[in-house]
């Protein structure tokens, strides 16, 4: 309670604005997200062991150096994109078209403190409660339902989600693939493309971590706040993983993260081989199946077979997921032998 005043009041320097009341926080246990790393007992304390300005102060900084700094004009500015990619949107819900106040929509908001600790970033904060963008048809205004338990990173997992629900994607082929990057899919363990009936493994210790996605990114530093850079940063390791990773000072200790490319090279040059045809795989807007003809046709033509879509999707998913071998190694490890098995029968050597 003590930190949460201290939270509060560190809001109202920093925004300007006025603390809001918050109950304690229950985040409920459905999927059993409760293990801890060890954050908590860094300082053994539940206060920063400096004034809360000069916290103020370190956050702001960190936050300065973030992506999260700046919106991209054009998702930020448009009515669809903008409940994840502009600060203000998210956090009420409102979308103001910028054209309104500038031709070229330049007014738009980065990801600020307001957006993770007011309205909709609070609110999910506080229920520790996320719905799942592939359990409700990709309809982004559904997402914040209460459904996956994920403690404080439900807030990351509300955006971070790849916008596919994989199921109904696998069932009609539809080509659309994952935005970007999914470390919510990885990390949970269920967002993969999967095939009916096959059980994949996970690593449940990392997909069921206390604050999932808040304890591996913002451990505490110690002057007791979370870091606010956001993408791992190396000086906070032992405090992130040295709980259960004793020593490490490489997030890519065990060299899992090569393997993981190695492999992900063979099963793009499997997909190919098992195309009719194919010469070379790509996705996105304007990617598909490149044919020896020169003709480019889509991945719901009917000469791809489902096995090598399924195959593509998770290829897709976990190279363009910078952390997936960190993530949950064990599903990273099952979606591709699982996709390699539905076209060679074979499984990597890992
Ligand atoms: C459910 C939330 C969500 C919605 C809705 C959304 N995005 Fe995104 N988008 C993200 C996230 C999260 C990332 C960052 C992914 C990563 O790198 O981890 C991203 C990344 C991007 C990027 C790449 C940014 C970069 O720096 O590499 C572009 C471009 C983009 N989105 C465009 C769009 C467009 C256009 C729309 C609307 C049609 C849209 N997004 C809707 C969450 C969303
Ligand atoms: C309101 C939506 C939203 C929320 C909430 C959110 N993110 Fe993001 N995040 C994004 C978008 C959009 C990007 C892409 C930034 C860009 O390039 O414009 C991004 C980028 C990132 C990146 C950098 C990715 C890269 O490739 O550089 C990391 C790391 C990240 N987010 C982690 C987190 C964590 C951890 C949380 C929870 C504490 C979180 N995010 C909460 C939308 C969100
Ligand atoms: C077990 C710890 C752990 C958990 C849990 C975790 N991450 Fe990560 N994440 C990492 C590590 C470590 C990396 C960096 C990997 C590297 O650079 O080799 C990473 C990388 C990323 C990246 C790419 C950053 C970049 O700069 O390219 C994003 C985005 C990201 N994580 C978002 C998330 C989100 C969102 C969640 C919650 C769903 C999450 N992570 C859960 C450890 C974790
Ligand atoms: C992408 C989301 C995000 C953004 C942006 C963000 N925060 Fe946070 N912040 C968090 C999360 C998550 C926590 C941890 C909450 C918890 O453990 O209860 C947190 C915790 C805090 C705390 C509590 C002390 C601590 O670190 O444990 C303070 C104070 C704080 N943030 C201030 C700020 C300020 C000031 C800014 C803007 C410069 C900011 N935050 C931007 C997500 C964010
Ligand atoms: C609460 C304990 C816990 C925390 C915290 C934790 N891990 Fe793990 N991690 C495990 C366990 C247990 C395994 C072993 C699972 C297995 O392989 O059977 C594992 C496996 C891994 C692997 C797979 C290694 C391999 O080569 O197979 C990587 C990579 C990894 N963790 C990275 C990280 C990173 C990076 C962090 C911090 C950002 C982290 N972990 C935090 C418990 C944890």
């Amino acid at each position: 309670m003590k930190k949460f005043i201290l939270i509060a009041s560190m809001l109202v320097i920093v925004l300007t604005l006025v603390g809001c009341g918050n109950g304690a926080t229950d985040n409920g246990d459905a999927n059993g997200n409760e293990i801890a790393n060890g954050n908590e007992a860094a300082n053994g304390s539940d206060a920063f062991s400096i004034s809360a300005l000069e916290a103020a102060e370190n956050i702001s900084a960190e936050w300065n150096e973030s992506t999260k700094k700046f919106a991209q004009p054009n998702p930020a500015g448009r009515d669809a994109c903008a409940a994840c990619h502009d600060g203000t949107v998210y956090a009420t819900g409102v979308f103001t078209d910028p054209e309104e106040f500038d031709d070229l929509r330049i007014h738009t908001t980065g990801l600020d403190c307001q957006a993770c600790h007011t309205g909709t970033g609070k609110e999910v904060m506080d229920s520790g409660v996320v719905s799942l963008a592939w359990f409700d048809d990709n309809d982004i205004n559904h997402f914040f339902d209460a459904d996956y338990s994920a403690g404080t990173a439900a807030l990351c997992i509300s955006c971070h989600t790849g916008r596919q629900d994989p199921v109904a994607n696998r069932d009609s082929q539809s080509g659309a693939f994952v935005h970007y990057a999914a470390p919510a899919a990885i990390n949970t363990g269920i967002g993969g493309m999967e095939y009916a009936g096959v059980d994949y493994a996970s690593t449940a210790i990392h997909a069921n971590l206390q604050d999932s996605c808040v304890s591996c990114h913002m451990p505490e530093t110690e002057d007791g706040y979370k870091v606010h850079s956001f993408a791992p940063d190396n000086a906070y390791i032992d405090n992130a993983c040295g709980t259960c990773h004793p020593g490490w000072t490489d997030f890519n200790e065990t060299g899992l993260k090569d393997t993981v490319a190695v492999n992900l090279e063979l099963l793009n040059a499997t997909i190919v081989d098992f195309i009719d045809g194919a010469v070379s795989v790509s996705f996105g807007r304007g990617g598909g199946v490149e044919m020896e003809d020169g003709d480019t046709v889509g991945w719901n033509d009917e000469s791809v077979p489902l096995e090598a879509y399924i195959a593509a999707y998770n290829y897709y998913l976990i190279l363009n997921d910078g952390g997936a071998y960190a993530h949950n190694p064990a599903y990273v490890k099952s979606l591709m032998d699982e996709s390699l098995k539905g076209l060679s029968g074979e499984t990597f050597d890992w």
